[in-house]
C-alpha cells in the first residue's frame, strides 16, 4: 500500500494546471452507452474512478479505450443488463449505468451500491425517478432489477433533495423516453450542465441544464460527440486552500472561476487575495487569514467536497470557527485524523467548531475518503516535521498527479512504493 511522506513548512508558490473534472467525466463516459457511434471525450483526468468506469463499460459491451486524458468509445455489441458487486462495490458512481441501460435495454440489474465511509449514500432518489418514467422495481439477492416492457414514458418528477446523481440519471434515460420529462428541483451542479451539453451534442433536447427545473424532450436515437470535460472545480478549490494554508502564492491554470464563486468569496473573506482571469485565479497570502464559518450547500452554496480541506485551513487560523456540514452525513471523518497533528476540533453532530492553534505537528494519518485525504494532505504540508499519510488509494481516486504538482510548487512531498 503506497504512503505519502511529506516534510512540513515550505511556502508554496509558482503555477499549477487543473485537471478535467472527475465529477463530469464519469456521466459522460456513461452517456455514451447511449448511442452505438463513436466517441472521443478529451481533458479526461487519469484516475481511479476513470479506469473504473472504463473497465465497467467494457465489461457491458461498450468498446472504450482511454490513451493519456484521451478516451474513445467505440460501436458497441449487444450490451449486458446486469452490473455486478466487484465493479459497483468499487465506486458509487456506477449507479449512473442505471439510466443509460434502461432507456436502451428497457431492463438493468444493479448490484446494490453499499454505503461508503460518508455515509449510507441510499439510490431512493434515483429509483423513485425510474418509477414515475414508468419502470417497475423490484430487490432480490443484493440487486436492483428494474424493468421498463413498455419503454420509458417522460413525466414530471419533482425531487424530494436535488440529489447530483439522481438528476444526471434521469438525464441519461429520459432523453430516450417518449415524451416530455420535466425535473423540478433539479441539481445545479457545472457537471450536470456538462453532461447536458453532451447530451445535446448527441442529439438530445435539453433546456434548462444548470436551474432547478429542466426539461427533456425525447428523441427515437443519439448519435456520437466529441467533447473536452470542463475543468475539476473541487480540485481547483484545494490549490487554493493550498495557497492559503503554506502563506503562499499560486496561479492555477485551467479553471472557471464562476464555478468557485462560494470558495473564493470565502477565502477572501477570510483575507486571502485571490485575482480572476478568464481561465485562471492567482491565490496569493498577503496577510495573516480571519477564521471564518461555513454552512456545506447544493451549488451554488459552499460544496461539501471542500469542507474537509477548509477545515484543515481554519485549524490554523487564529479565533474560532464553526464548520456545518448539510448535504452528507457522516462527513467529518478527517476530524480524528486532524486532530493527531495537533488540532483543537470538536464535533456536535453536524457541527464541527475548531479553535485555531499556533502550530501542527507532523503526524502519521491514515486517508479515509477522498476529500477528508486532501486535507490531511494539506495539513502535513504545513505542520512541522514529518507526516505520513496511508491509505491514499482514496486520494488517486480523485486527484491526478497530486504529488507531482504539489512538488512543482515546492513542497517536500513524495510517495513510498510499500508492498
Ligand atoms: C455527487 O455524489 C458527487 N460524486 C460527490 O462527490 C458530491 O459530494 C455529491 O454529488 C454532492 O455534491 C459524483 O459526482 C461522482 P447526491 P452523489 O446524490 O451524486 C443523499 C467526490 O468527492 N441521497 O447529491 O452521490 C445522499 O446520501 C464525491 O468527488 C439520498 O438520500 O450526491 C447524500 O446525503 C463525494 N438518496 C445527499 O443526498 C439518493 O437517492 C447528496 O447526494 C441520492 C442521494
Amino acid at each position: 500500500m503506497d504512503k505519502i511522506i511529506i516534510h512540513g513548512g515550505g511556502k508554496l508558490k509558482g503555477e499549477v494546471v487543473i485537471s478535467g473534472a472527475k465529477n463530469s467525466a464519469l456521466p459522460i463516459l456513461f452517456a455514451t452507452l447511449l448511442t452505438d457511434e463513436p466517441s472521443v471525450i478529451k481533458n479526461v483526468p487519469c484516475l481511479a474512478d476513470i479506469d473504473t468506469t472504463v473497465e465497467f463499460l467494457n465489461f457491458i459491451g461498450k468498446k472504450t479505450v482511454k490513451k493519456g486524458n484521451i478516451v474513445k468509445t467505440y460501436a458497441s455489441e449487444k450490451y449486458k443488463h446486469i452490473a455486478p458487486y466487484d465493479l459497483v462495490r468499487k465506486m458509487r458512481a456506477s449507479v449512473l449505468i442505471m439510466g443509460p441501460l434502461l432507456a436502451r435495454l428497457n431492463k438493468v440489474d444493479v448490484s446494490l451500491p453499499g454505503g461508503c465511509t460518508i455515509g449510507a449514500r441510499p439510490i431512493d432518489i434515483h429509483l423513485d425517478a425510474f418509477k414515475r418514467l414508468g419502470a417497475e422495481i423490484s430487490v432480490e439477492g443484493g440487486y436492483v432489477k428494474t424493468l421498463s416492457e413498455n419503454g420509458l414514458k417522460g413525466a414530471v418528477i419533482d425531487l424530494k433533495f436535488p440529489s447530483v446523481g439522481a438528476t444526471e440519471n434521469i438525464l441519461l434515460s429520459a432523453v430516450l423516453a417518449k415524451g416530455r420529462t420535466t425535473i423540478i428541483n433539479a441539481a445545479k451542479e457545472p457537471e450536470i450542465e456538462d453532461l447536458a451539453n453532451v447530451l445535446n451534442k448527441m442529439g438530445a433536447n435539453i433546456v434548462g441544464a444548470g436551474t432547478s427545473k429542466i426539461f427533456i424532450d425525447g428523441v427515437e436515437s443519439l448519435h456520437g460527440f466529441i467533447h473536452e470535460v470542463i475543468p475539476d472545480r473541487i480540485e481547483a478549490a484545494t490549490y487554493m486552500i493550498a495557497a492559503a494554508i503554506t502563506k503562499g502564492d499560486i496561479v492555477l491554470r485551467n479553471v472557471v472561476p464562476n464555478h468557485l464563486k462560494a470558495v473564493s468569496d470565502k477565502l477572501k473573506k477570510s483575507g486571502l487575495s485571490i485575482k480572476e482571469n478568464t481561465t485562471s485565479i492567482r491565490a496569493q497570502w498577503i496577510k495573516n487569514l480571519k477564521a471564518q464559518n461555513i454552512k456545506t450547500e447544493v451549488y451554488p452554496g459552499f460544496p461539501t467536497d471542500v469542507q474537509a480541506q477548509f477545515m484543515a485551513l481554519m485549524c490554523l487560523l487564529k479565533g474560532h470557527s464553526k464548520i456545518e456540514e448539510t448535504i452528507f452525513e457522516n462527513r467529518f471523518m478527517h476530524v480524528a485524523e486532524l486532530q493527531r497533528f495537533g488540532a483543537n476540533i470538536t464535533v456536535d453532530c453536524k457541527i464541527a467548531n475548531i479553535i485555531g492553534v499556533e502550530k501542527l505537528s507532523g503526524a502519521p494519518v491514515m486517508v479515509s475518503d477522498l476529500r477528508a485525504g486532501s486535507a490531511l494532505v494539506l495539513a502535513g504540508l504545513v505542520a512541522e516535521g514529518e507526516t505520513v499519510v496511508s491509505r491514499i488509494y482514496h486520494l488517486d481516486r480523485g486527484y491526478e498527479m497530486l504529488e507531482k504538482k504539489l512538488k512543482k510548487l515546492g513542497a517536500d512531498i513524495q510517495r513510498r512504493h510499500e508492498s
